[in-house]
């Protein structure tokens, strides 16, 4: 943790770490209870989302992982860049960490670690994603006094269940334990998550806001959790596209089901021009499409029957 934060923390009319766990008092107007309490439901719901349930069992594909992290380095581009717009309005400056929470370099890291040096030419924004960022630009840009609502949503959330998918990751797609590819989950300025979310939360409540703006911040964070749950649900569905193994470096298996021209994931990767040269990995690849394999046995079928007629 910074020492900006550690000051902070020290600071009489901020409370120390100890006096905030020791602070049974939490009010129901505090606006971190309101949060917590008002987006419970959401929060059940994102948890229990096909995606986040696979991803939690291990079950996630390299290549859906990748795609992952190209929505949250879109989503975290605009929602820094709108913070840093507002960083001077009185209702967000208390919430405004760059160097304990903001994530977009990190995410640099990880895109370059997983698509290369040119990873800018090979990512692209999905419609999912899309949808959430304009809604944070207008957030940022008309509403500004909601921003804090989707800080919440995502930073809380990275803060709490950080450490598990980190490690979800990493054993599941065989990641370096040294961290390449998890960038993305490592707070390296906060040395005590747990600390820091009572330190944001007692921020929360020290916003001068009236019960409707309150009212209206909970309701744009369960729109926040709602924009992530359809970003998950984007995923699964190109998910179910990708057959269960990819080969690194070649084409991913497609399981022939619906238009493959429509898949974002091939969309991709066809337009980086990314996918293998190599015959036999794409031979090995359209042998496995069902089509291909069809058409292979009706093939050896007629070869036999033609054979067997020679014979007799
Ligand atoms: C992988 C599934 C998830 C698990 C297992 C999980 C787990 C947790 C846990 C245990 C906490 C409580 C932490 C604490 O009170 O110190 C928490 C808090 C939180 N999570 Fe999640 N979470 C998941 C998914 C999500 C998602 C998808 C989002 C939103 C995009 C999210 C946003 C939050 C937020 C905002 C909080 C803070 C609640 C508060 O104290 O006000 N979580 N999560």
């Amino acid at each position: 943790m910074s020492s900006d934060v550690t000051e902070a923390l020290e600071e009489p009319e901020n409370l120390s770490y100890e006096e905030l766990e020791e602070d049974d008092n939490v009010s129901a107007t505090d606006l971190s209870e309101l949060l917590k309490e008002g987006t419970k439901e959401s929060h059940d719901r994102a948890e229990n989302t096909q995606f986040v349930k696979d991803f939690l069992k291990g079950r996630i594909k390299r290549e859906l992982f990748k795609l992952g992290t190209v929505a949250l380095y879109f989503t975290y581009s605009a929602l820094e860049e709108e913070m840093e717009r507002n960083k001077d309005q009185p209702g967000f400056t208390p919430l405004y960490f760059p160097l304990e929470l903001h994530r977009k370099e990190a995410l640099m890291k990880d895109l370059e670690y997983f698509y290369g040096e040119g990873w800018r030419e090979k990512v692209q924004c999905s419609e999912a994603t899309q949808r959430y960022i304009d809604r944070i630009r207008h957030v940022g840009q008309h509403e500004p006094e909601l921003l804090v609502a989707h800080a919440y949503t995502r930073y809380m959330g990275d803060l709490s269940g950080g450490q598990v998918l980190k490690k979800v990751a990493q054993r599941a797609l065989k990641l370096p334990s040294t961290g390449e590819g998890v960038q993305f989950y490592i707070f390296d300025n906060i040395s005590n998550p747990q600390q820091f979310k009572q330190f944001y939360r007692a921020r929360l409540n020290a916003l001068d806001l009236d019960k409707g703006t309150k009212e209206r911040i909970v309701e744009e964070a369960n729109k926040a959790f709602e924009f992530n749950m359809q970003v998950f649900e984007e995923l699964d569905k190109i998910g179910a596209l990708l057959a269960e193994e990819t080969q690194e470096g070649g084409l991913p298996v497609h399981d022939g089901k619906g238009d493959l021209r429509k898949c974002p994931y091939y969309a991709t990767k066809l337009g980086a021009a990314e996918v293998s040269s190599c015959p036999c990995h794409v031979a090995l690849a359209l042998l496995k499409l069902p089509t291909v394999q069809l058409v292979l046995a009706a093939c050896v079928a007629v070869a036999a029957g033609v054979v067997a007629w020679y014979v007799m």
